[in-house]
């Protein structure tokens, strides 16, 4: 139980459609808090860690209901100001509704969410701009206080463009009094998204999708009906897929404009790739050759989030190259089971030195992460023979329904 079964070493045919993006859904249901009437949610992903988030705004006094993929939230009787040690920790995105609790309650109590297997993953920096405007916050050994009679705007500039700093800025600063305008903001796409929903509900922002925000305090939002972009990581792990299992596949909404990165990766290993508006297509008819550098960046570079599924694909090049983590410290959690399948990868600190087998075996893995559980499969694609995930629990956090995905892209995949 808890796994996925993987028959691989066959070329992949088919096409499937890319759900909605995790990473932008779970802001936007955190700022549905800031709005006292209905939010409707549509192309939302049934992934845990959706309703993960649901729980805790059911906690916090919120109606949630589903209908197919659409989310309905009203959080016209939202109170409760307090998040247990256990709902953080299950969750660390669960941090991002810290900014939005602040507009609606004026107070937080919440445990520190903690590390987690990728890295330590601190909260200093979300904190730090939090109290340029006004929040006063009491920490205590494992919980927080945050209080704030009225949030201020404030000039904010971050020291680093921290994805979850930069989400629960801009949900502070929506209903705080005045302008905000916060310089050094991170760029992703998923903040344009969260963005874009809270200006689709009547806040006052400019500078969507760039490092310099300007937002103006509004005294209340409306009520909104917003659809969820599909998910770049997700389509690119399917990319992935394709790259190192050979064949052609076809992924449907997936957002060619936000995937530069892996895309020009996928040509220089000699993929052949065509974007139209329905989505991407990928076909891989040899074997590919070895990328000699890629490293990890901030949007627009190559994400964290992808450099497990690549280095699947670099595992099987032909040649050797050389892979940067420049995000998360302890992102090479997955080269353990690579290696067990076959590949030959050696880490050294924020580096890993791969030279392209020609061959992976299947083998019995563990998934220890989201994107390094996602990895194995890509890596259970290309291997000759059977692969079993164990824990398919962590990519369940991530992906809907990875197997019927694969499935639809030819893969003989499926839960065990
Ligand atoms: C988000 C994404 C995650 C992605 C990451 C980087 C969500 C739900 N998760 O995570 O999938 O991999 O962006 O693109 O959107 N840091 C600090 N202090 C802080 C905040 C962050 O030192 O106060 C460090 C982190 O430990 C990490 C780095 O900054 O090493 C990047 O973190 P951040 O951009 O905040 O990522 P998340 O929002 O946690």
């Amino acid at each position: 139980m808890d796994s996925i079964h993987i028959y691989g070493g066959n070329l992949l045919k088919g096409e499937t459609r890319i759900q909605g993006s995790k990473n932008a859904v779970l802001p936007i249901l955190a700022a549905t808090l800031l709005v006292k009437g209905t939010c409707i949610i549509k192309n939302c992903p049934r992934i845990a860690d959706v309703y993960h988030m649901q729980n805790l705004l059911q906690e916090l006094g919120c109606l949630v209901s589903w209908a197919g993929n659409t989310v309905t939230v009203n959080a016209a009787q939202a109170s409760d100001n307090r998040m247990s040690g256990e709902s953080v920790t299950r969750m660390r995105s669960s941090i991002m509704l810290l900014g939005a609790m602040l507009g609606r309650m004026g107070e937080v109590v919440m445990s520190y969410p903690g590390g987690c297997v990728i890295g330590r993953r601190p909260i200093d920096i979300h904190l730090a701009a939090l109290r340029k405007m006004g929040v006063e916050i009491e920490e205590e050994e494992h919980m927080f206080t945050a209080r704030a009679v009225r949030l201020q705007g404030a000039e904010v500039k971050l020291p680093f463009p921290s994805v979850g700093a930069t989400e629960n800025v801009i949900l502070a600063a929506v209903l705080a009094e005045g302008t905000t305008v916060l310089e050094n903001a991170a760029r992703e796409p998923e903040i344009a998204a969260l963005c874009e929903f809270l200006a689709a509900a009547g806040a006052d922002m400019e500078g969507i999708g760039s490092g310099r925000l300007v937002i103006k305090g509004a005294d209340r939002l409306h009520e909104v009906k917003y659809t969820v972009p599909a998910d770049r990581i997700v389509a690119g792990t399917y990319m992935t897929a394709a790259m190192a299992a050979g064949g052609s596949i076809f992924l449907e909404q997936a957002p060619s404009n936000q995937l530069g990165a892996l895309l020009k990766a996928a040509e220089e290993m000699g993929c052949c790739v065509t974007i139209n508006k329905e989505g991407i297509g990928m076909d891989v008819l040899r074997r590919l050759k070895a990328l000699p550098y890629l490293k990890t960046e901030v949007y627009d570079g190559f994400p964290t989030d992808l450099q497990s599924p690549m280095m699947a694909v670099m595992a099987l090049a032909d040649g050797q190259g050389i892979v940067e983590e420049n995000i998360f410290e302890n992102r090479f959690r997955v080269v353990g089971d690579l290696v067990k399948m076959g590949a030959d990868i050696e880490t050294v600190r924020n580096k890993a030195y791969i030279r392209g087998v020609e061959k992976l075996t299947g083998a019995a893995v563990e998934a220890e992460e989201l994107r390094g559980g996602a990895a194995l499969a890509v890596a259970g694609l290309a291997a000759e023979g059977r692969t079993v995930i164990k824990n398919r629990h962590f990519i369940e956090r991530g992906y809907e329904d990875i197997c019927r995905d694969l499935r639809d892209l030819g893969a003989d995949a499926s839960i065990g």
